[in-house]
């Protein structure tokens, strides 16, 4: 397949690129200019002239670019508007024009809070699109709706805390778009929505316990790690985030691979070689 990777120099495009790299023919698109191995077509998608073009000769679009949660403070509704709306109408005009039918669209949980978010009513209305994509025009269209996969730089402490609230690995989000891509084309999803977040081993009376008794129910699921804990200060939850990811698994196959027990066994390891975590 010829694959399509709008945003390619983000956080995601550039994990998709690498994770797809060998096995497809990859178009990277950004507004800036990339060094890649692949072909480039730089474009503005806040343009409708410079995104036609993008996607002629390809059979798949990923599309990613979007200012987000990071951006809410810096970003203008305007801005919000142009890119995660104009950007998607845009992106839409030209799977069109060149007839390709096949999509993943990055959405967000964020959408959940839509009424009073300018971010998150971006992406209600950039779902909304690819819903009247589908029906009008026959698009197939799988829209992800990833937790936070933000990358904190160095802070190794954060990024686990996080997996017990509302954080995902980021290269989970790239499975998960792999695996979204392969139900797009074997024609197992016409257009639908699907949660990005990490596992969790807790039940209902953990999370009610957990206030109380963190470290204790840790303990319960991944022993022997409360003098690391202790020694980096890492700090819990009320209760841990419990995602239902019953849909995601069932269609997607998703079985995402890290999680607060991955975090802390790699902070084992980091500590036994003396590696800074923050
Ligand atoms: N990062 C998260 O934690 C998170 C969580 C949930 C959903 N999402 C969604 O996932 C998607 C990807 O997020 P990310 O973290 O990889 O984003 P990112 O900010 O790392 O990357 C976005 C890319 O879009 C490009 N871009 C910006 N303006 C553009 C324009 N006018 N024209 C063309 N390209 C432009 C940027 O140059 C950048 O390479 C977004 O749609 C975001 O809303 C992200």
């Amino acid at each position: 397949m010829r694959i399509l990777i709008t945003g390619a120099g983000g956080s995601l495009g550039s994990g998709l690129a690498e994770a797809l790299e060998g096995t497809h023919e990859l178009v990277l698109s950004d507004c800036f200019d990339l060094s890649a191995r692949h072909e480039f077509r730089r474009a503005d998608l806040r343009s409708l002239d410079q995104t036609l073009p993008l996607a002629r000769g390809c059979d798949f679009i990923v599309h990613t670019p979007a200012w987000h949660g990071l951006h809410g403070s810096i970003k203008s509704e305007v801005e919000y508007w142009q890119l995660n709306v104009d950007g998607t109408f845009h992106i839409f005009q030209s799977a069109l024009q060149h007839n390709v039918r096949s999509m993943v669209w990055i959405s967000s949980v964020s959408i959940s809070g839509w009424e009073r978010d300018k971010y998150g009513f971006s992406k209600f209305i950039g779902e909304h699109l690819c819903g009247y994509y589908h029906r009008v025009h026959h698009l197939r269209i799988a829209i992800l709706r990833p937790w936070d996969f933000t990358p904190f730089g160095n802070d190794f402490i954060r990024y686990g805390e996080r997996l017990l609230a509302g954080g995902v690995d980021r290269r989970d989000v790239v499975g998960a778009t792999l695996r979204a891509m392969d139900r797009v084309v074997d024609g197992a999803i016409e257009c639908d929505w699907f949660e990005i977040g990490k596992d969790h081993p807790f039940t209902e009376q953990d999370c009610a316990q957990f206030k109380d008794d963190p470290k204790g129910i840790i303990e319960k699921y991944w022993p022997g790690y409360s003098d690391l804990i202790d020694k980096y200060h890492i700090r819990f939850p009320e209760k841990p985030l419990v995602i239902d990811l019953k849909k995601t698994k069932e269609v997607l196959g998703y079985s995402p691979q890290y999680h607060f027990g991955t975090f802390l066994a790699e902070l084992r390891e980091r500590d036994r070689k003396a590696l800074p975590v923050r």
